[in-house]
């Protein structure tokens, strides 16, 4: 029995829903509309930011895809698509603060990108990335050192859905200075027991630096509701490692 095997999801639901406003921030989200496999029409941002403001987030930092070819024009064309949802969130009485980053799938073109500014970074040189679901890639250290050369502050996205990585390879990671990107549903299960059962050893083992919605669509607004009474959530927010509400 490995030690991803030893925990256990048995613990009781929590008696009342954990309050996110003390999040502040979400910082990995799809809503810009049209531009990647997140929201697809402006009305259904709208529908989402306005639930995402009743749950308790004063903002969102929103977070498309970025992989080859995903922004042909430009990574620029995200600016002008955030003040439109800017616009359109005030004109519907919406009180929520909107910044646009990427959600960075990591490849062998990173210097490229670099070289001719084709990554977006929030706040202070954040950049949130991801890597393959199902496989391990060759070059991540040298990727991830290439960033790092440029003074990007690095958050991998949902690590906890990363299967075939040990713990050890974890550790390695957080050595690296790579800050943690929990995704909270993934601790109601909404990924599938492993990936819950990871998610619960992160949490009990304080390698979560920040939690985000990755909200694509109303399935995803749906199962964060579901998570508000999970314990384990609580028990990451009481920790104080959260970094949500700095960003
Ligand atoms: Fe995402």
């Amino acid at each position: 029995m490995g030690l991803f095997d030893f925990l256990s999801s048995k613990t009781k639901p929590l008696k009342e829903d954990i309050d996110l406003s003390i999040l502040g921030t979400d910082i990995h989200s799809h809503l810009i509309p049209c531009v990647d496999d997140g929201s697809q029409s402006m009305q259904e941002s709208i529908s989402l930011l306005r639930q995402l403001a009743d749950l308790g987030y004063k903002k969102v930092i929103t977070t498309p895809h970025l992989f080859e070819n995903s922004f042909p024009e430009g990574i620029e064309i995200l600016d002008e698509k955030v003040l439109d949802l800017r616009n359109e969130a005030k004109n519907n009485g919406i009180n929520i603060e909107i910044e646009v980053g990427c959600e960075l799938l990591l490849d062998d073109d990173i210097k490229g990108r670099i070289k001719n500014k084709q990554i977006k970074s929030f706040g202070d040189n954040n950049i949130l990335f991801e890597i393959p679901m199902s496989t391990q890639v060759n070059g991540l250290e040298n990727w991830l050192f290439d960033l790092q050369l440029e003074k990007y502050n690095l958050i991998i996205a949902h690590p906890e859905r990363y299967l075939y990585y040990s713990e050890k390879k974890f550790t390695e990671l957080k050595d690296r200075g790579i800050l943690f990107q929990l995704n909270m549903i993934s601790l109601s299960g909404y990924y599938g027991k492993e990936v819950q059962t990871r998610a619960e050893w992160m949490v009990e083992s304080n390698l979560i630096d920040l939690v985000g919605s990755d909200c694509h669509g109303q399935r995803h607004i749906d199962a964060l509701k579901r998570t508000l009474r999970n314990p384990y959530l609580k028990k990451l927010i009481d920790s104080g490692l959260l970094q949500n509400n700095k960003l």
